[in-house]
């Protein structure tokens, strides 16, 4: 593999891995200010990074000896309303310049298997930014959204809110393949 392809699997690999964490202890101070919908969106949110991680993850089999890879992520414990700050932050930081850069590289490189992986996680970000928006806008004004079900795909992490469709849009695995967060 392409070495600047290999770095860039490997940052995303950390990144993902963190914004996963991130996000579980996100829900965690959401239920302390009962935001229960703002919990489950966390929740679910986190979930999709964690197939976004073990997708890239995947790609890097070849290094057997192992990896170091960085978090990039935001730190900082912090009310919900700061949370979500972060949260949109991050997304907007992988939809505006991380993943549209490592796809180009990728593409470049002919890393296909790679280039696959950012481009559903750069299709994945676009919809959590979406949803943590929606979010923010509601516990601005104190209070928990209405968030309806929240689906993600177990083969790409694509998250959207509502019923499952019948084939996902960003990598067409089956209605049975989406992980509802009702
Ligand atoms: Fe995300
Ligand atoms: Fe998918």
């Amino acid at each position: 593999m392409k070495k600047m392809t290999e770095q860039h699997l490997i940052n995303a690999f950390g990144g993902e891995s963190m914004a996963h964490m991130r996000y579980l202890h996100f829900a965690n101070q959401a239920v302390r200010e009962d935001f229960a919908n703002v919990a489950r969106l966390f929740r679910a949110i986190a979930h999709a990074e964690y197939i976004h991680a073990g997708d890239h993850y995947l790609e890097l089999k070849h290094l057997n000896n192992g990896f170091v890879a960085n978090s990039m992520g935001a730190f900082g414990p912090g009310d919900t309303k700061k949370n979500l700050r972060l949260a949109i932050a991050g997304e907007t930081f992988e939809i505006m310049e991380m993943y549209p850069a490592y796809i180009e590289v990728a593409r470049r490189q002919s890393e296909d298997g790679a280039r696959r992986s950012f481009e559903w996680s750069y299709a994945t970000e676009i919809m959590h930014k979406a949803l943590f928006e929606k979010a923010l806008a509601a516990v601005d004004q104190g209070r928990d959204p209405e968030v309806g079900p929240v689906q993600v795909c177990e083969v790409c992490g694509y998250t959207l809110e509502g019923d499952a469709p019948d084939r996902c849009p960003v990598c067409g695995a089956e209605k049975e393949k989406f992980r509802v967060f009702s």
